[in-house]
Formats: structure tokens, sequence, C-alpha cells
């Protein structure tokens, strides 16, 4: 009789435990559905951002590359950027901090597209009334100016 009682018991138990397990799995899947469809709202609502270059890669520092760059940026930037100041465009002391490398390049290389298509880039024409104009820089030089304003940003 008791060992009858501790059976029913026993079963009880057990198919509480696979109800507490078929619930997780439960919870677990409508959790993982619901993640799915938040991320293809937030995918659908937030535009994503135009760039002109994409798949800049940060390698290790470069100073040779740096220093190259900072006097790029002497003769054709500094007439209307500062680092730590607004000027005629915005202060880039740093914005290697504050924008993405593929953002940055596509700005040094193509400001035309970027202020027709950048919704940030539109903002700033916005709030500095005046457009960059291309500095006709190639790739290379370009990557050389990204490095300067590297070392600016974090200190090197
Ligand atoms: C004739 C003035 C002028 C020159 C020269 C110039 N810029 Fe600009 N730059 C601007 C202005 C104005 C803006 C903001 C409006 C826009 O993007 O057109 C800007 C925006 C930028 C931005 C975006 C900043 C941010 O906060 O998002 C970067 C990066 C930049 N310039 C880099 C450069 C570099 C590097 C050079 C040199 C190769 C350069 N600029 C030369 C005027 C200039």
């Amino acid at each position: 009789m008791k060992t009858e009682f501790n059976q029913k018991k026993q079963r009880k138990i057990n198919i509480k435990g696979g109800h507490a397990v078929i619930l997780f799995f439960a919870f677990f899947i409508i959790g993982s559905f619901l993640a799915l469809i938040s991320c293809g709202e937030q995918k659908e609502g937030v535009k994503e951002e135009f760039l002109v270059i994409k798949g800049t890669k940060i390698e290790e520092f470069n100073p040779e590359r740096a220093e190259k760059g900072s006097k790029i940026f002497a003769e054709k930037c500094a007439a209307c950027h500062k680092y730590d100041e607004k000027f005629v465009g915005p202060p880039l002391g740093n914005v290697f901090k504050k924008r993405s490398v593929d953002y940055i390049m596509s700005q040094i290389l193509d400001p035309e597209k970027m202020i027709k298509n950048n919704d940030t880039t539109k903002a700033l024409l916005k709030q500095y009334m005046t457009q960059m104009p291309n500095q006709h820089l190639s790739h290379d030089e370009a990557l050389s100016v990204l490095e300067h304003l590297r070392a600016k940003a974090e200190g090197k």
C-alpha cells in the first residue's frame, strides 16, 4: 500500500518534470520567434546607412602611414577642419571614434554622393551650410588620412 502510494507520487513528480521541460521549450520557441520578429522590424524600420566605401579594415596601427596622413591633412583638409573646434566643417579630432571607418573613407573619397544619400552628412550640411568639396585623394591617401585621424582620436 505504502509503496503503491510512493509510486503514484513518483509518477506525479515525473509528469510535473515533463511539463516543466515542455513549458521551457515552449517559452524558448516563442521567445526566439518574438526575437526574430522584432529583429526583422528593426531592420525594416532603420534604413541601412548609405555608404560609398565598404569593408575598410582596421589593421595594426601604422605610425608612418599616420605621419603621411598628417601631411595630407595639413595640405587638403586643415583649410576647413580643426581637431577640437568647429570651423568651416566639423571638428575631426575625435571623428575616428565617433563614426565608422567606412563612413570616414566615404566622406573623404566621395563627399558628393554622401551629401545626396547619407542622412548624417545631410544633417551636417544643414548645420555648417557648406558642402565639402571632393579633394581628389587616392584610396591609399585616404587610408593615410584615416590613420592620422585614428592617431588623433586614440592619442597615438
Ligand atoms: C572647403 C572645406 C572643406 C575641406 C577642404 C574639407 N572638408 Fe571635410 N567637411 C566640410 C564640411 C562643410 C563638412 C560637413 C558638410 C558636408 O559633409 O558636406 C565636412 C565633413 C567632413 C567629415 C564628416 C564629419 C562628421 O562628423 O561626420 C569628414 C570625416 C571630413 N569632412 C573629412 C575631411 C578630410 C579628411 C578632408 C581632407 C582630405 C576634408 N574633410 C576637407 C568641409 C571641408
